[in-house]
């Protein structure tokens, strides 16, 4: 029962923001029946439905990638349409690419092109297809949201929806408003300098260290931008990493899971970390090596997440591995190998969609070591917006407390911090999550202070 507690929990925490904003209403269609989820091993008693399966994005099924739908607690019919990558609204998780989780491809040579453009692609693709699965939400408002390295994938696929839209018809518009990225990687120079900065602010490492990664690694600058890396960078950033050997980076404050009965998560191979690491950091050996897993506040969640997606009963419950899959589910892609195009920053990206007039929230769980907060204010900060003169950096609260920090520039983002959260803000806050989301699809201000 914790097992798949844990694991819906991760998709749950957001259902309650079915109160947000309305949008006029659009037939109400029959659904795929097949793809609905019944019995669930472990789940407890809900008031939505929720489905599950696959969306072709190549011929004949040879390529599909998975999704978990979770249709609106009250009036479903009215809310808007969220999809969430890498893992309110109704409430659309998405697998991608081919290689992660239950999304495949049965031909092993996709595996070795995959890349940020062929992530975008395929999850347009999916987009289109899940829409004529699902034909009641074409026109809905419809949002995006993704951490970590969805940092690239989500502005990717919103250029891809927003290009897309002008070449489509009146009818098969997507109804894009906006995005939302946590803990992003958006521009690896600023979001490397960041690491180290914060790190060093939060006593991780030393003086010394500190001075010789900055120093031999040329604060990262791109050599496109006159960067020159001397030859001790190398071992500096080996080093560098070295000290979040016995800490969790994703979360610097919590424990690690050291409960051998949870099953070693971390026994799993890491290679495709470098997915979400940094070019100049991917590079070394050492930090593929970095085993430890994100953990949320139970730090052996993912361990128990693995256990629970690998039950046969659970998968054939979610219509999952449809294929029967060679290698089991790991919340990692051990199948991914390659990564064959991934630029050093997206934003451009971010000010061309902007400019569009899309709402773009960019938050930062503020203890997590991987892309910390001071990553995401230089890379912020680089795109040299305009704060409004009224707001500035200030408090924004929940509850009473304050929930974190914020600032709205007149180009249209809104940086927000969550004070205490790990890598994965939802998971370590789904109550002050939830409220940022509220606001979001409002597109409301955080509340600025404490209510008398
Ligand atoms: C894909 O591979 C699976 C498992 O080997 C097989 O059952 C299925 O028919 C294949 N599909 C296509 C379209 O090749
Ligand atoms: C898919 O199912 C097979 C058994 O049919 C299992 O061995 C494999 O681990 C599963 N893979 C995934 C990704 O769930």
């Amino acid at each position: 029962h914790t097992e798949a507690a844990v694991a819906m929990a991760m998709a749950f925490f957001l259902l309650a923001a079915a109160a947000s904003a309305a949008v006029a209403g659009a037939s109400w269609s029959p659904r795929p029946e097949g793809d609905l989820v019944t019995g669930l091993p472990g789940q407890p008693e809900v008031g939505f439905k929720h489905y599950a399966g696959y969306v072709d994005v190549g011929t004949g099924g040879d390529k599909a990638l998975f999704y978990w739908f979770f249709e609106a607690e009250q009036e479903p019919e009215k809310k808007p349409l969220m999809l969430w990558l890498n893992g309110a609204v109704n409430l659309l998780f998405l697998e991608a690419p081919v290689g992660v989780g239950f999304s495949y491809t049965n031909k092993t040579a996709d595996l070795g092109r995959l890349g940020d453009r062929v992530t975008a692609q395929d999850s347009y693709t999916f987009l289109l297809n899940w829409l004529a699965k699902f034909p009641e939400f074409k026109g809905r408002d419809f949002y995006i949201a993704g951490e970590s390295y969805a940092g690239h994938y989500v502005p990717q696929l919103a250029d891809l929806i927003y290009e897309g839209n002008k070449a489509a018809g009146r009818g098969s518009i997507i109804n894009l408003k906006g995005f939302m990225i946590g803990n992003a990687v958006l521009n690896d120079e600023t979001d490397q300098l960041g690491m180290v900065e914060y790190a060093w602010s939060h006593a991780i490492i030393s003086d010394e260290l500190h001075s010789a990664v900055t120093r031999e690694c040329d604060s990262f600058k791109e050599e496109a931008d006159g960067g020159r890396p001397g030859k001790g960078c190398s071992s500096a950033v080996r080093a560098f990493m070295g000290a979040f050997d016995d800490i969790d980076i994703y979360s610097i404050y919590t424990p690690t899971c050291l409960s051998p009965s949870a099953g070693s998560a971390s026994a799993a191979p890491r290679s495709s970390r470098l997915v979400t690491a940094p070019r100049l950091f991917s590079q070394h050996e050492a930090w593929h090596m970095m085993r430890r897993a994100p953990a949320g506040y139970d730090p052996c969640t993912e361990a128990y997440v693995t256990r629970y997606f690998n039950r046969q009963d659970v998968q054939r419950a979610l219509h999952a591995n449809r294929t029967g899959l060679k290698y089991p589910y790991s919340p990692c892609s051990a199948v991914i190998s390659k990564w064959n195009d991934s630029p050093a920053t997206v934003l451009p990206v971010l000010k061309k969609l902007m400019a569009a007039g899309l709402r773009v929230w960019v938050y930062s769980g503020d203890t997590d070591g991987r892309v910390p907060v001071t990553s995401t204010r230089y890379s912020v900060n680089a795109m040299k917006l305009r704060a409004r003169a009224r707001s500035g950096w200030r408090a924004w609260f929940y509850r009473q407390q304050v929930a974190g920090w914020a600032v709205e520039y007149e180009e249209g983002l809104t940086l927000v911090t969550v004070r205490g959260a790990g890598h994965q803000v939802p998971l370590f806050a789904p109550d002050r999550s939830l409220a940022m989301l509220y606001h979001f699809l409002r597109g409301q201000p955080l509340p600025a202070a404490a209510p008398r």
